[in-house]
């Protein structure tokens, strides 16, 4: 089986993600890159190795990405020179003719956000949808998180590397793993009221985001690391899976713009989103994140 190298493995979504490869794949060679020596231990209980240091540091992140045939980032979805040092080095194993890298990269919906500033959802607003190839080719700068997501798509297209970009709305839920580590996206909600002293919307707070449970965002994960997926060669297709809740939509009414997607590429996996209420989670995200 491959072995996979993991970013973010002590994160809210990444931890949840190296549980879950543990559980389902026992013989799979799972290395993660830490940086606070105080994580070591607790994830070499996983059973993963660790590799000590910083993603700043490219060249060891380069080294890392070489010596592994899968490289799954659930650590920064904005990180341009960190997707540079990944790309070199799949780059590399394919001129020297390794193996083809796999890269399993985390955006978010944040890509597909219509940037209204007035927290008015718009009925005529255009619905994004994964499956559909001009959807996909159409994402371009300034759109959030698209300088590293067209970056990857490239790549992709020239062919040196096989890739998938998953785009998690606002995912919820207890974490899986040692870390008891809220979801970036309540910690921000969080954040917002605590910065603005009250529960605040912008405008008249109709601009809705969808949520999506984090077993079911690490479902997506290891659907692509799996032994099936082994066997498939994914090349150039633009490949963006959108992680999302299709019924009913939460209203979020601490940002003021609305991501409208369809995720139908997940379903060729055979991926379903269980219902979600937010308001079965809040007490225990917010009890996390506040500690
Ligand atoms: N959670 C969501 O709802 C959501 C939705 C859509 C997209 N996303 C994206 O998914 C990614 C992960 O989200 P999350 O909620 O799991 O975030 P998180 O809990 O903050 O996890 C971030 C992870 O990255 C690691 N990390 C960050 N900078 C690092 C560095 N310089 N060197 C080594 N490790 C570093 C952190 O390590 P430490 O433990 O040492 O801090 C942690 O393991 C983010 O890019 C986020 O934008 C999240």
């Amino acid at each position: 089986m491959s072995s996979v190298l993991l970013l973010g493995g002590t994160g809210y979504i990444g931890c949840s993600v190296l549980v879950s490869l543990r559980a389902k794949y026992p013989a799979l060679a799972i290395t993660a890159l830490v940086r606070n020596p105080a994580h070591v231990h607790a994830i070499r209980a996983t059973g993963a190795s660790v590799v000590e240091g910083s993603l700043n540091d490219a060249q060891l992140v380069e080294e890392q990405v070489y010596a592994h045939d899968v490289v799954i980032n659930a650590a920064d979805s904005e990180d341009v020179k960190l997707t540079e040092a990944i790309l070199r080095a799949a780059r590399r194993r394919s001129d020297e003719g390794k193996k083809k890298s796999v890269f399993i990269h985390t955006s978010g919906v944040g890509l597909f956000m219509d940037g209204s500033r007035e927290g008015k959802f718009d009925e005529g607003g255009k619905v994004w949808n994964d499956a559909k190839e001009d959807d996909i080719k159409s994402i371009s700068s300034p759109m959030m998180h698209a300088e590293v997501d067209i970056a990857i798509l490239q790549a992709g297209e020239e062919g040196y590397v096989n890739t998938y970009i998953i785009c998690p709305a606002g995912v919820v839920g207890p974490p899986r793993g040692p870390f008891q580590v809220g979801s970036f996206f309540t910690r921000n909600i969080v954040q917002f009221c605590i910065a603005m002293k009250q529960p605040t919307y912008v405008g008249e707070g109709t601009n809705e985001v969808d949520i999506v449970d984090l077993d079911d965002t690490v479902d997506l994960y290891s659907a692509h690391i799996g032994p099936r997926a082994q066997d498939r060669e994914a090349t150039h297709e633009r490949s963006i899976v959108i992680a999302d809740l299709e019924n009913p939509p939460i209203m979020l009414f601490v940002v003021a713009a609305s991501a409208r997607v369809v995720a139908d590429r997940p379903k060729d996996l055979g991926w379903k989103a269980r219902p979600v209420n937010l308001e079965d989670y809040v007490k225990a995200d917010l009890d996390i994140i506040l500690q």
